[in-house]
C-alpha cells in the first residue's frame, strides 16, 4: 500500500480521522502540560502572599458578583508594553489564593492586577458611583449603591472555611475571629487591628469610603475598595525583579 493511500484511510473517514486528531492533540497537550506539574518554577512560593482578609474576600465577592471581571484582567503579561503601563508582570504565586482565579479573558477597562495604591479611597468612591465624575469618557457603569447597601458579612466564616477546604491556608483561628478581623479592619481605633495585622500582614485598617449606612454600618463600597487598594500590593518587586523574562 503506498503512502497516499494509507492516508486515504483518514481522509475518506470522518470517524477515522477524528481519532487520529485526538491522539494527535493529547499527545501535544500532554508533552506541554505535563512538566509543568513538576517544574519548581510554576509552583514557586513567594513571600509576602497571603490569604485575603476577611473585608478583603468581601470585597472580592462583590467584584465577581458585579461581573467586574468582564471588564477587567487581573494578569500582566510579560509583554513590554504590559509592563511599563502596568508594573511587574504577574507571578502565578499572586493568583494562588484566589478561587475562583481573576485573571479575566477581556479587557473593556484596563488591567487591575496591581491598581492597588495606585489612586485614593476617595478617587474610588467617586469613580464607583459615577465614573464620568473624574474619568468623563469612562463607559464603565456606575454603581452607586455600593455605597448604600450594608455590607452582609453574616457567612463569611463559612466562605473561609470553604477556601479552606480548597487549600487556602486560613486557620482554624482566622475562622473563628472572621467577623471580628472584617469590622477591625473597617474602623480606624477598633481594638481588634493589631490581631488583625499579626493575622493578616500587610493589611491595612481603615474607613474605606469615609460613610456608613444610616444605621452605621459597614458598606459593600468599604469591602470592595479595600480589595482593590490590596491587589498587587503584597509581593515586594524588588526582590523578584527579572528583566529578562520581559519580551
Ligand atoms: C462595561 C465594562 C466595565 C465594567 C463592567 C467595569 N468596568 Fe471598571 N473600567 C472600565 C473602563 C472602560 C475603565 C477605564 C475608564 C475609567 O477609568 O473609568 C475602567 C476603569 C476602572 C478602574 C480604574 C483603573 C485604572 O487603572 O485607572 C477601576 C479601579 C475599575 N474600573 C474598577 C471596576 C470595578 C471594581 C468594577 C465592578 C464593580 C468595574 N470596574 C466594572 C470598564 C468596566
Amino acid at each position: 500500500m503506498s503512502l497516499w493511500n494509507r492516508h486515504k484511510i483518514f481522509e475518506t473517514n470522518s470517524i477515522v480521522l477524528l481519532i487520529g486528531i485526538l491522539i494527535v492533540i493529547s499527545i501535544g497537550g500532554l508533552v506541554q502540560i505535563v512538566p509543568l506539574f513538576y517544574l519548581k518554577s510554576t509552583i514557586e512560593t513567594v513571600d509576602g502572599m497571603r490569604p485575603y482578609t476577611p473585608l478583603e474576600l468581601a470585597g472580592r465577592n462583590i467584584y465577581v458578583r458585579e461581573g467586574c471581571y468582564l471588564c477587567h484582567s487581573q494578569m500582566i503579561r510579560s509583554l513590554r508594553d504590559e509592563v511599563e503601563r502596568y508594573g511587574h508582570y504577574s507571578l502565578a504565586a499572586e493568583s494562588k489564593y484566589d478561587r475562583p482565579f481573576q485573571w479575566g479573558s477581556k479587557r473593556t477597562g484596563p488591567d487591575l492586577a496591581r491598581v492597588g495604591g495606585k489612586y485614593s479611597d476617595e478617587w474610588h468612591v467617586d469613580h464607583l458611583k459615577n465614573p464620568r465624575q473624574v474619568v468623563p469618557t469612562s463607559i464603565m457603569p456606575g454603581y452607586p449603591f455600593l455605597f448604600t447597601t450594608p455590607l452582609d458579612y453574616r457567612y463569611i466564616d463559612a466562605d473561609m472555611k470553604v477556601q479552606q477546604i480548597e487549600g487556602v491556608p486560613y486557620t482554624d483561628e482566622m475562622i473563628a475571629k472572621a467577623e471580628a478581623d472584617l469590622v477591625a479592619q473597617a474602623s480606624l481605633d477598633d481594638p481588634g487591628i493589631d490581631e488583625m495585622v499579626a493575622r493578616y500582614p500587610k493589611a491595612i485598617a481603615r474607613k474605606y469610603t469615609g460613610t456608613t449606612t444610616p444605621s452605621g454600618h459597614i458598606t459593600e463600597g468599604d469591602a470592595l475598595i479595600a480589595y482593590l487598594q490590596m491587589l498587587g500590593t503584597l509581593v515586594d518587586f524588588k526582590l523578584y525583579d527579572n528583566k529578562a523574562n520581559i519580551r
